[in-house]
């Protein structure tokens, strides 16, 4: 695989960063996944507008417009003959000489940039649309910007862990009894005719795939609630789901061991993945 370190294609095995790179030091910088369908990038100027605000939130600067990012997201699809998969972008505020909790300064250090791909054959037709997730809810012990896509992962990682050994898909965060979101992805409900989802706020990642569906409920015929909400009722809903650039839009079957409905994917749910897959291919 050829992937893309600050300004050169490589082979992944001659690929470099330094070790005081502040990421590897303390998880400093960012990063978004872009999803690719028949070799098409999907909601690529989404991705690039979170990316910029990523950045300013945390006063990296940004080393190259979205032009440029967009064609080597681009060469690099095409060099690895991607047609279903993923594109990693990471921004780091780079490697300063040594180790210190002050930003180093921006004019002598380079931001780190990384780019590379993910195959994913069938990405659109994962098996897991057709059977639907099982989620348990854990404690939200995530830091307070979790509207940053930082590369500090490692809660949502370990939180994956706990629902794979409890038999399930993955975790939805609770945070002062309200779903925040799952580990990798935005949550929602269904209710009758309403999709129910947690407000925009520091506490939530703000899903590109997110504002694509909730913008497509309309063609749906779904109203949608914007507001906290708890485990229980989620729990009595006739349907969720979750959404993510890597997942689309996943169906939900079970939460804490409590089927919804009658345990197997709803139509509505479906039905959403399918607009998404039309309109943004
Ligand atoms: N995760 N919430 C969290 C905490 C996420 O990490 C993600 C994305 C989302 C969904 O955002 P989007 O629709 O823009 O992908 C919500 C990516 C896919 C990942 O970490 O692999």
């Amino acid at each position: 695989r050829t992937v893309y370190v600050n300004g050169e294609f490589l082979p992944e095995t001659e690929a470099k960063v330094s070790i005081f790179d502040r990421a590897f030091l303390m998880a400093d910088g960012v990063y978004e996944v872009t999803s690719v369908l028949d070799g098409k990038l999907i909601d690529f100027d989404g991705h690039a507008v979170r990316l910029e605000r990523s950045l300013n939130e945390l006063d990296i600067r940004s080393p190259m417009t979205k032009e440029q990012l967009l064609e080597i997201h681009r060469e690099l699809v095409e060099m690895n003959g991607i047609e279903d998969g993923l594109v990693y972008l990471q921004i780091t505020r780079g490697a300063p000489g040594d180790r210190d909790f002050v930003f180093p300064d921006p004019e002598t250090t380079e931001p780190t940039v990384v780019l590379f791909t993910q195959n994913k054959p069938g990405l659109a037709d994962s098996p897991a649309a057709k059977k639907g997730m099982k989620v348990i809810s854990i404690e939200d012990q995530r830091w307070g910007r979790r509207d940053i896509k930082t590369v500090q992962l490692l809660y949502p990682s370990m939180g994956k862990m706990m629902a794979k050994k409890a038999g399930a898909d993955d975790a939805w965060m609770v945070m002062d009894g309200y779903v925040t979101e799952g580990t990798s992805n935005n949550a929602y409900y269904i209710k009758g005719n309403t999709i129910v989802t947690r407000a925009l706020s520091n506490d939530i990642l703000h899903g590109i795939t997110r504002a694509a569906v909730l913008r497509f409920a309309a063609e749906a015929q779904m109203k949608v609630e914007e507001r906290n909400f708890t485990i229980e009722e989620a729990q009595q809903a006739d349907e969720a789901f979750i959404t993510s650039a890597s997942s689309f839009v996943m169906p939900v079957v079970e939460i804490d061991g409590v089927p919804l409905g009658d345990g197997r994917p709803g139509p509505k749910a479906a039905r959403l993945r399918e607009i998404y897959l039309e309109e943004s291919r």
